[in-house]
């Protein structure tokens, strides 16, 4: 695994910006190596704010977006137009604005979908996708809460403890809506990079705990590594807890 690198922005608005103008540059580096890359997206208010980023930046055209395979870390199992779901939040911030192959915009189901109900077929169904096109990741990003999630795994949660399924569904979700379809940690440590975005006091002890090494299962977020890298991008108030990184 990855040694951890931190840096730490003055604000969120810069977290934002900066995080994705780092997604432009490594994007075009792994597609400038291999033709294509893969990219799992989060939800949550900066993981949609480095989306809206990327959409207005100049350099955005950078990346070949037919090349790009689009995933996502997890998502709500409510209805497709609903306005808590990840996937609408994200074609509103950026994929509605930039030519993506739909063919490669792999979608979690969402609960007026092909499986109904069944968050568990919905969650299957998912993990053979991963399974056909994703036996690992360029670059995943991920939010964070105040208690250690990540995605939408959950603090001593059944999905903390999974190690065989790379898919599963969340039930009784701490963090509205309830119901929920998240890669476990295992998949995401399948990723080359890993980058952690968050602000805000309210993250501060989590982020603090987190990259003191506190394990896994009472915080989820300080299992969430990459092969090649695992960066932590921050704004100051989430850092404030921070002795060993200038602030
Ligand atoms: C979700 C997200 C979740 C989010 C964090 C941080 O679907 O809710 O994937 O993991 O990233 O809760 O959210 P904020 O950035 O809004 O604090």
């Amino acid at each position: 695994m990855s040694k951890t690198e931190v840096v730490v922005y003055a604000n969120p608005d810069l977290l934002a910006a900066a995080a994705a103008a780092r997604l432009v540059t490594r994007l075009v580096d792994v597609q400038s190596a291999k033709g294509s890359a893969s990219l799992v997206l989060t939800g949550g208010g900066t993981g949609v704010a480095v989306l809206e980023q990327l959409r207005d930046s100049p350099a955005r055209d950078a990346v070949d977006w037919s090349r790009l395979d689009i995933y996502w870390g997890d998502e709500r199992f409510v209805p497709a137009d609903s306005d808590e779901r990840n996937e609408k939040a994200a074609r509103e911030a950026l994929l509605d604005h930039v030519p993506v192959d739909p063919e490669r915009v792999h979608v979690m189901a969402a609960s007026d979908g092909e499986f109904g109900d069944d968050v568990d077929a919905a969650a299957a169904a998912y993990a053979e996708v991963v399974a056909k096109y994703a036996p690992t990741f360029d670059i995943t990003l991920l939010g964070l809460g105040g208690e250690g999630h990540t995605a939408s795994v959950f603090p001593e949660s059944p999905a903390v403890y999974e190690t065989v399924r790379t898919v599963v569904s969340v039930r009784d979700c701490p963090k509205p809506p309830p119901t929920r379809i998240s890669l476990t940690l295992p998949t995401i440590r399948r990723s080359h990079d890993v980058w952690l975005m968050t602000a805000g006091e309210a993250k501060a002890e989590a982020v603090s705990l987190a990259l003191a090494g506190a394990g896994e299962v009472q915080l989820p977020v300080a299992g969430a590594r990459g092969q090649r890298r695992t960066l932590w991008l921050l704004d100051r108030s989430a850092a404030g807890k921070l002795t060993k990184v200038h602030a």
